[in-house]
């Protein structure tokens, strides 16, 4: 296996604390010896704070039952004026969002300065609607400034915004205002993407018709097409924020002050609201952020993935925000108008540092270099990449291809509960190895563990688990820190499991070889199977439905689905593509269908999906014992039986 090492520059005006891997080692050694001092003194150097911590972590693992953890209690801070006021002061000309429509020919550039009056202004229209501090604001948006804009806003006043990815469905957007019980929807009339309308609008009128809880519709206008409208409840985000005053003062809040919740699919039952604090999470996400990619001043970094999950929260909004970068945001989609659309962007605003999803990455190499290398990519230094395990084949592409053989790749392995990168390359510091995402940051622990719970020891395969709390990190699920706690903590006692297998080589790498959970990962989007199998039971023909997925070699993972129907019922496949598209979303599409007589159960009625996966990844000769199963003879029907390609 190659070990690539990319030479440390002579760097140029603020240091970055890691800059080679003796300076990584020292840090991560401080951190484990000394996490509160090591925080505290990020956290001292790299936010504002109104009044400055003095304590760093309280509680841990082991009485996480007890309540949340709390870092940096007695601190009080503002997120939006970390991200903004102080930026606006310091260089208020720097461009602060730098922002291109789906049609490359539309841009849009905030400088600090213009951020902050936008800001300002949306808090206090938002303030004027009535949202007050800890009520929460749902926002459905596409990729304009105005979905960074309201998320600022909303942290500004202390209220907890709960961004919802745009394609998710009015059902699924239904259920996370009632989670969470937002006062306020804040959406677009329409968005753009890919050269498709999104009717984000009509989704949130389906969706909070009936929901008394929703007070007020906010609803910035992209396109000024046509949308339904009540003159009780709606309101245009440019009379409301046009009309707002332009100076508001931002309140300090607690360090501790719930900034967001984001919802996210886990193995069972419906997606969890994750929450995420002030003080911790801005610490982490500004530090991550400056580490990994070795952030400079004169930086145009671009992340081109969406608000709606969290790599847009930490990586695109909070974390470049806070450290006064110049932060692209990105409408369309890697394939329009052309292939070679990323590389476009690239040349056009002479990117220096790129993040992006393998799948897109592996979408794009099958299209042919020829894209690639009609466009100028001298301007990039660092290449990242998030959301799944990238394959070695993909990685050479990104670091050959696109990066000239001249830029340091950095693969980051993170979740939405981690808050930020956890384990990952130092841009500059850490030699990599393609397809490994290398060596934890510090302060993070990373072990090894026997599905017993048994500490694996030196090179070797077990389930990941992280063992010492750290500031990023997601403090409980909205309204259920009982669920936090058997969803991470009860696996393991005491460490804080993260569902995904892992190997450690010879020279301590991390390579992660993605969920043992029932957590699907479909083209960098994360989908519960049972949220799937929920979706298929109620389309009236099926009796039962089991997900699992499989290999796919541009989606990471594909969705393969065993259906049962009804006595006497035949199967519609439409049927279920849009049973699936109305519980979830567009993005929810099925690859595989395959009609079955039953499902293996074993004698306690228990689904066996180890075996469905075996069958559903072309293994099915590879099953072991089947004997346990209540009948064995459903085993041989399946393998023999028909595959509809969705
Ligand atoms: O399985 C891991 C995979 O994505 C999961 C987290 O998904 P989500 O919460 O949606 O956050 C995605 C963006 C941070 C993880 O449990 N994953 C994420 N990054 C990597 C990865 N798997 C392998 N390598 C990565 N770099």
């Amino acid at each position: 296996m190659a070990t690539y090492s990319v030479p440390s520059r002579v760097r140029e005006g603020a240091a970055t604390p890691i800059t080679d891997l003796d300076r990584y080692r020292e840090a991560w050694a401080h951190a484990e010896r000394d996490p509160n001092g090591f925080w505290l003194e990020v956290a001292r150097e790299r936010l504002r704070w109104r009044k400055e911590p003095t304590r760093g972590l309280d509680g841990d693992f082991d009485s996480i039952m007890d309540g949340p953890l709390s870092w940096f209690g007695d601190g009080t801070l503002n997120v939006c004026e970390n991200c903004v006021d102080r930026h606006a002061a310091a260089h208020g000309d720097r461009v602060a969002i730098l922002w291109e429509g789906d049609d490359p020919s539309e841009t849009r550039t905030l400088t600090y300065r213009e951020l902050h009056r936008e800001v300002q202004k949306a808090a206090n229209a938002l303030r004027e609607l009535g949202l007050k501090k800890g009520e929460r604001a749902i926002i459905y948006m596409g990729m304009v400034p105005e979905a960074a804009i309201a998320m600022l806003a909303c942290a500004r006043i202390g209220a907890i915004h709960s961004v919802v990815f745009g394609g998710f469905s009015a059902e699924a957007l239904r259920d996370r205002v009632r989670d969470c019980g937002a006062e306020l929807v804040i959406t677009q009339d329409w968005g753009l993407r890919g050269g498709k309308k999104i009717p984000l609008k009509s989704v949130v009128d389906e969706a909070v018709t009936g929901e008394p809880g929703v007070k007020k519709v906010l609803v910035y206008r992209r396109t000024g097409d046509e949308v339904g409208w009540d003159e009780d409840r709606d309101v245009w985000w440019h009379d409301a924020v046009g009309s707002a005053s332009e100076t508001h003062e931002a309140p300090a809040l607690e360090a501790e002050h719930p900034l967001f919740i984001l919802y996210t699919s886990g193995s069972t039952g419906r997606p969890k609201g994750v929450v995420h604090t002030s003080g911790g999470y801005l610490t982490y996400v500004s530090y991550t952020h400056a580490t990994v990619f070795d952030l400079r001043p004169d930086d145009v970094y671009a992340c081109v993935a969406d608000v709606g999950w969290i790599t847009g929260h930490s990586y695109i909004v909070y974390g470049p925000l806070a450290n006064g970068a110049t932060t692209l945001m990105f409408e369309s989609i890697p394939t329009h108008p052309s292939p070679a659309r990323y590389w476009d962007l690239v040349a056009r605003h002479r990117v220096t540092i790129f993040y992006t999803a393998p799948t897109a990455l592996r979408a794009l190499a099958a299209q042919g270099n020829e894209h690639v290398l009609a466009h100028d990519r001298s301007s990039l230094r660092v290449l990242g990449t998030v959301g799944e395990p990238i394959n070695p084949e993909a990685w050479e592409w990104y670091f050959g291809v696109v990066g000239e053989g001249r830029c340091n790749v950095v693969d980051t392995w993170w979740q939405t509960e981690t808050g930020g990168i956890a384990i990952s390359p130092i841009a500059p510091a850490t030699p990599t190895k393609p397809g490994s995402a290398t060596h934890p940051l510090p302060g993070i622990l990373p072990s090894l563990r026997t599905p017993e719970g048994k500490l694996v020891r030196g090179p070797g395969q077990g389930l990941l688990c992280l063992d010492h709390p750290w500031p990023g990190q997601a403090r409980t699920v909205w309204g259920d820190h009982e669920r936090f706690v058997s969803t991470y903590f009860a696996h393991v006692p005491g460490v804080y499991f993260t569902g995904d297998g892992c190997r450690r080589d010879e020279d301590g790498y991390y390579w992660i070889t993605g969920r043992v959970d029932d957590v699907l990962n479909v083209s960098g989007h994360r989908m519960g199977t049972a949220e799937f199998e929920s979706a298929l039971v109620a389309v009236e023909e099926v009796a039962e439905a089991a997900v699992v997925g499989y290999p796919h070699p541009v989606k990471g993972q594909g969705v393969y689905a065993y259906v049962v129907p009804q006595p006497g019922e035949t199967i519609d496949e439409a049927k279920l593509t849009a049973a699936c598209r109305t519980s979830i979303g567009a993005h929810a599409r099925l690859d595989r269908v395959q009609v079955v007589p039953g499902l293996p159960k074993t004698r306690s009625g228990k689904v066996m999906r180890r075996i469905l996966r075996k069958i559903a990844e072309g293994a099915g000769d590879e099953l072991g014992d089947i004997s346990t199963l209540a009948d064995p003879s459903v085993v041989d029907k399946i393998k023999a039986g028909a595959i509809l390609e969705g």
